[in-house]
């Protein structure tokens, strides 16, 4: 993460090129890199909205963002199975999937920056609730043995996943996507050829602290 020369660090850089950036390499042999996320919510505050905007597509095609509404992953739940969610929560992490590879896994837990997070929130605006999983960041349910809260995670995380939520953007140039952190889940997909450049550029706004229903 960078911001470029001369402006701030408001604005932060998602850059892939034949030297950096490459996910898959990140990530080693996989038979799917999609990494559902909502940004950076290892603090009391998480982001609110943001804008994402592209420089430089891959000049072959490829390199979509995938979202998914995570108020309609809530929605689809039957009231029994949403009320057992309710005073549940999640450990969010900076020790990500992606800065365990990055970092490798020792460095990451040793300087990993921890909060906890009600498992489904209340929009602080529209007061809907939402379905507030984090698969890359938040992998444990507060107070769960860990073959629980994998059983209840890998279930939750695979929901959200399904196509009755979510969508994918093809960037063009000039397009901007906008979207609430609070609702949305986002996931790369890094399919564009090795090598190619992708230039992406984000302003994330702070949003305020994850508040229960
Ligand atoms: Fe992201």
């Amino acid at each position: 993460m960078g911001y470029p020369k001369g402006t701030g660090p408001e604005f932060q850089v998602v850059y892939a090129d034949e030297k950096v950036g490459n996910l898959r390499d990140l990530l080693g042999s996989r038979t799917n890199y999609d990494l559902w996320h909502v940004d950076q919510t290892f603090t009391p505050n998480t982001p609110g909205i943001t804008f994402f905007w592209v420089l430089e597509v891959p000049a072959s095609g490829g390199g979509d963002t995938a979202f998914t509404s995570l108020t309609a992953a809530y929605n689809a739940l039957s009231p029994a199975f949403r009320e057992g969610l309710h005073h549940l929560k999640l450990l969010h992490t900076s020790a990500s999937v992606g800065e365990i590879a990055r970092v490798g896994q020792e460095r990451a837990l040793k300087e990993a920056v921890k909060t906890e997070h009600p498992l489904v929130i209340s929009h602080p605006v529209t007061k809907k609730p939402v379905l507030f999983v984090n698969p890359t960041i938040a992998r444990q349910v507060v107070g769960y043995k860990p073959s629980e809260s994998e059983m209840l995670l890998g279930f939750l995380h695979d929901h959200i996943r399904s196509l009755d939520f979510s969508c994918r953007v093809s960037w063009e140039k000039g397009t901007v996507v906008v979207w609430d952190q609070r609702t949305t889940a986002h996931s790369a997909v890094p399919d564009f050829k090795d090598g190619e450049r992708r230039h992406m550029v984000r302003i994330i706004s702070y949003g305020g602290q994850p508040q229960p229903l």
